[in-house]
């Protein structure tokens, strides 16, 4: 049983599945799925609450953090993108490094990272909305705008809002589902054009807004520590960098399209690297700006970035324009987790560590359409029914949690197979996997207890389901058993 639970995928029999998808995507646009699935929530939303309540203008500094540990992963990706192109991203490299057992655990967290990340951009997408149709007099219900649940004081378990369910939430996640159902061509092309939009948003935020920043606005830097861990002080700045860590979530989704990319071993590795590193330089730019434009403790709001824009009458003009630039920015990170999600699904399924049932590809449309669909409903129920906090807590362990096993697998497999070719290697493995995998680990433990208690219900579902399923059916143990 032993031997099972840690068994291989070899590497070079890794590429199986899949075969009947489209190869359409280009390295541009494998990139921009990265660009996708990267700038969304976290920039246009997180960037507020954790300057005014955590970081103040030190948020820069938080941004260089998240952006040093999220390169380390990123560079981990690129190497094993370059050895084992397939769909399913961290969940097949620890297949092939680390085993069955870790691979599903991976797995299975992934889809606290896709499936979540698309109901909590979901959220935030909705809030927007609000604000847009607020601005022309339009009001939604409430009871229709919110979820049913949240925290409760103290920021301890969970309370009834009243509400009955976020409908725009659900709506949109439908929305970016049938795209995603249709074709991969579609979506790329889709997102391709809402990745111009947002950057040109946010250029012009930075552009425009520079002439308006106040550098008294940026003193204290760090501001004084309020006497509780994580309020301001450098303590203020790593919860800040924990709670911003989720606005470069996204580029590792490239690697769920290695079965779709013209040329894999080369493009996947050039995606995930250039996608990191354009968001990053915007992210920078964007928190100096921000801090900049306004004094930080104003920005604890819904839309920190457009109200930065309202208090300078000039620029007023940009307002609604980068409130729907936020909008369709959201409305691509929903759509490339739901494309990437599908596909891990699709290679779990193939596997056999899921039922055969998800792998199914459609006839016309060439997508792997029933697990496209199962995305979508997990979406809605997610995005509809709970709060946004709850929500990218758990994906950011969720997906920290990835990144840290991604960082082990290359060093695993530099020993286990260091003949193996590779388009890309880390430069300074040691240094650069250690300290990407300790950064990972740190960020998880400056969640919130309540965080790693749902990870560990998570993982207690997950481990039922691999012993019902997964530990039965996996193709690994039919073919050893000759089946
Ligand atoms: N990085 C993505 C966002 O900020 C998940 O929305």
């Amino acid at each position: 049983m032993n031997a099972q639970l840690f068994a291989l995928k070899p590497v070079s029999g890794a590429e199986g599945s899949g075969g009947q998808l489209v190869r359409a995507l280009s390295l541009p646009a494998l990139t921009a799925f990265g660009i996708g699935s990267i700038i969304g929530t976290g920039i246009f939303v997180l960037t507020g609450t954790a300057a005014a309540n955590h970081a103040g203008p030190a948020l820069v500094v938080s941004f260089l953090i998240a952006g040093v540990a999220a390169a380390f992963a990123a560079l981990c990706y690129a190497e094993l993108a370059s050895m084992i192109p397939v769909a399913g991203s961290a969940y097949s490299y620890a297949y092939s490094t680390l085993g069955e057992i870790v691979a599903w655990f991976v797995g299975w967290n992934l889809i606290l990272e896709y499936t979540f990340s698309v109901g909590t951009v979901a959220v935030g997408w909705s809030a927007y909305v609000a604000s847009v149709l607020a601005q022309f007099g339009i009001h939604l219900p409430d009871a229709l705008m919110q979820a049913p649940v949240d925290r409760g004081p103290g920021d301890s378990g969970l309370i009834a809002t009243g509400a009955l369910l976020n409908l725009p939430a659900v709506l949109i996640t439908a929305g970016v589902a049938v795209v995603c159902y249709i074709g991969i061509r579609q979506s790329s092309a889709l997102n391709s054009a809402l990745v111009v939009l947002k950057i040109a948003v946010v250029l012009a935020f930075v552009l425009l807004g520079a002439s308006f920043v106040t550098p008294a606005n940026w003193h204290p830097f760090v501001p004084p520590n309020t006497g509780t861990w994580g309020q301001f002080g450098w303590s203020g700045v790593i919860r800040a960098t924990a709670i911003i860590f989720f606005a470069f979530i996204g580029f590792d989704t490239v690697s769920t399209c290695a079965q779709e990319a013209r040329n894999p071993r080369r493009d996947v590795s050039l995606g995930i690297i250039a996608s990191l590193a354009i968001c990053s330089v915007l992210y920078v730019a964007t928190a100096l700006v921000l801090t900049g434009m306004v004094p930080y403790t104003e920005l604890d709001v819904a839309a920190p970035v457009a109200l930065a824009i309202d208090r300078h009458a000039p620029l007023k003009w940009l307002g609604l324009p980068v409130k729907l630039g936020a909008i369709l920015g959201m409305t691509s990170v929903m759509l490339v987790m739901t494309v990437g999600q599908a596909r891990i699904f699709m290679a779990m399924a193939a596997d056999g560590l899921l039922p055969k049932w998800f792998a199914a590809v459609h006839p016309r449309f060439r997508t792997p359409a029933r697990a496209t669909v199962v995305t979508w409903i997990g979406a809605a129920l997610l995005g509809g029914l709970l709060p946004v906090r709850i929500l990218g807590e758990l994906v950011s362990i969720g997906t920290l949690f990835a990144f840290a096993t991604v960082c082990v697998g290359v060093l695993v497999l530099r020993r286990l197979r260091p003949e193996l070719p590779r388009r890309f290697r880390v430069p300074a493995p040691y240094f650069t996997c250690i300290a990407g995998a300790l950064s990972c680990v740190g960020l998880m433990a400056s969640l919130p207890a309540d965080t790693w208690i749902r990870l560990a219900v998570w993982t207690f579902i997950g481990l039922l389901i691999y012993w019902g399923y997964g530990y039965r059916s996996s193709r690994l143990r039919v073919r050893e058993e000759g089946r």
